[in-house]
C-alpha cells in the first residue's frame, strides 16, 4: 500500500505531546517525510535532546499509524530534536536558546554543585551548554571542572576583543577564576564584579547554546539584579537543602524573583543533600536533615520540585576532583540525569507557552 503525505499527517495528528498537550502535526513536531518505493520514513523533531519521553511518543506514533495503516507499510521513525526559544532575535546573546539561573537564599548548599552536573547531563544528552560562574567574589566552576589552571584565548571580532570560553567535557565555561587570580577578585567592590559579569555575557565569544545556565553567589546581590538588568533569564532554579533554616532562606531567594519588578520564570525547586545514602548501602536513606522541605517549598509556590539529590561522599569528592559526579555510571548519575530531563521538559512547556522575560529596566 502507498500512502499519501497527508494520509500520514493526519495518522500523527491522533499523537500528543504529553506535555505540551498539542498533537505532534499542529506542533510542527513531524518533518522531513520521505515516501519511497512504499516506504515511509519520517523525523520526530523533539524539543530537547534530554526529552524525558521520547520512546513513550515513538510508541504512541507507531501505534498510530499501526491503527491507521495496519502493519503492512514498514515506517522508520528518526527521534531527533531542536531545542525551543523564544529569544532568537534577543539583541544580546541571539544565539543562546534558553538563558537559566540557579539561585539559593543560603550559601553552600550546592548550587555550583547542581550547575556543574546538570550542564554535563545536559550536554551528554546532546545539547549545547555553557555555565556562566558569576560568583565573582567565590567562582567555585573551574575547580570543579578540573582546569583552575586555563587561561581563555582572546579573539579579535569587527574590532571588539572577545573571550573564548574554556571547553571542558563539552560544557563551555566562563569564571573569572580563569581570569584573575582567586585572591584578587574577593577584594574587588560590587561594580567591578557586576562589570565582570557583564563581559562572560556580552564580551565573550559563546558559540550556539541550548541552555547557558548562570552559578549565582549566595543570597540576593548586585550580581542578582546586574544579572535580570543585562539579559532575560529563561528560568530560575531554585537549590536548597532540607532543613527548615535553608527552606526559609530558599523564600527569600525565591521571593525576589517573582518580585513584580524583575518577575523571572521560577522553572522549580531542586532539593540537594534530600537525604544521605551511604556508599556500601545504596539503597538506604537517611533523612538527616528533615524530610519533605523541598516538597512543601515548591508546593507552597506552586512550582515543580524538579529533583531531589542525595548527600553521597562521592558528590563531594567530585566536586573537589574536577570531576562531576554525573560522568560516572552509578545511582547519583541517575539522579543527575533525571533532573537534567525535568528541567530540559520545564523549560520546553515554558517556551511553550511563548512567555518571554523582559529586561528589568527599573531599578529596585
Ligand atoms: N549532594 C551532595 N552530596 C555531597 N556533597 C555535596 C552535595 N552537594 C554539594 N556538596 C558539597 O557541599 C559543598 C558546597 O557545595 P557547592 O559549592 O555546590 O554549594 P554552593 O551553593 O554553590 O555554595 P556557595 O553558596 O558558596 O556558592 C561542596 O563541597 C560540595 O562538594
Ligand atoms: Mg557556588
Amino acid at each position: 500500500m502507498t500512502i499519501s503525505k497527508e494520509a500520514l499527517l493526519n495518522a500523527l495528528r491522533n499523537v500528543e505531546d504529553p506535555d505540551l498537550k498539542q498533537d505532534l502535526v499542529s506542533l510542527n513536531m513531524i518533518q522531513n517525510i520521505i515516501i519511497k518505493d512504499h516506504k515511509v520514513f519520517f523525523d520526530v523533531v523533539l524539543t530537547t535532546p534530554a526529552c524525558p519521553l521520547k520512546e513513550l511518543i515513538r510508541r504512541d506514533c507507531e501505534n498510530a499509524l499501526a491503527t491507521a495503516f495496519g502493519d503492512i507499510t514498514p515506517f522508520t521513525i528518526n527521534m531527533t530534536s531542536s531545542v525551543t526559544t523564544t529569544r532568537s532575535k534577543a539583541p544580546l546573546l541571539p544565539q543562546v536558546k534558553n538563558i537559566i539561573a540557579i539561585a539559593s537564599g543560603k550559601g553552600g548548599v550546592g548550587k555550583s554543585t547542581t550547575t556543574a552536573n546538570l550542564a554535563v547531563a545536559l550536554a551528554k544528552s546532546g545539547a549545547k551548554v555553557g555555565i556562566i560562574d558569576a560568583d565573582i567574589f567565590g567562582p567555585s566552576i573551574p575547580t570543579m571542572f578540573n582546569c583552575e589552571k586555563e587561561q581563555p584565548a582572546v579573539k579579535v571580532e569587527n574590532g571588539r576583543n572577545m573571550i573564548v570560553p574554556i571547553e571542558q567535557y563539552g560544557v563551555q565555561l566562563m569564571s573569572i577564576g580563569f581570569l584573575t587570580p582567586a585572591e584578587d577578585a574577593v577584594v574587588w567592590r560590587g561594580p567591578m564584579a557586576s562589570s565582570a559579569l557583564k563581559q562572560f555575557i556580552g564580551d565573550t565569544k559563546w558559540h550556539d547554546l541550548d541552555y547557558l545556565l548562570i552559578d549565582l553567589p549566595p543570597g540576593t546581590s548586585d550580581i542578582h539584579l546586574t544579572m535580570v538588568q543585562t539579559i532575560p533569564v529563561t528560568g530560575v532554579i531554585i537549590v536548597t537543602t532540607p532543613q527548615k533554616v535553608a527552606i526559609l532562606d530558599a523564600q527569600k531567594g525565591l521571593a525576589m524573583f517573582r518580585q513584580p519588578q524583575i518577575n523571572v520564570p521560577v522553572l522549580g525547586i531542586v532539593e540537594n543533600m534530600a537525604f544521605f545514602t551511604p556508599m556500601e548501602l545504596p539503597n538506604n536513606k537517611y533523612f538527616i536533615f528533615g524530610q519533605g522541605g523541598g516538597a512543601k517549598l515548591a508546593e507552597k509556590h506552586q512550582v515543580p520540585l524538579l529533583g531531589q539529590i542525595p548527600i553521597v561522599q562521592s558528590i563531594r569528592e567530585s566536586g573537589d576532583n574536577g570531576y562531576p559526579a554525573v560522568m560516572k555510571d552509578d545511582i547519583t548519575a541517575e539522579a543527575y540525569k533525571t533532573l537534567a530531563a525535568t528541567v530540559a521538559r520545564e523549560v520546553a512547556i515554558r517556551n511553550a507557552a511563548g512567555n518571554k522575560t523582559k529586561i528589568v529596566t527599573v531599578s529596585v
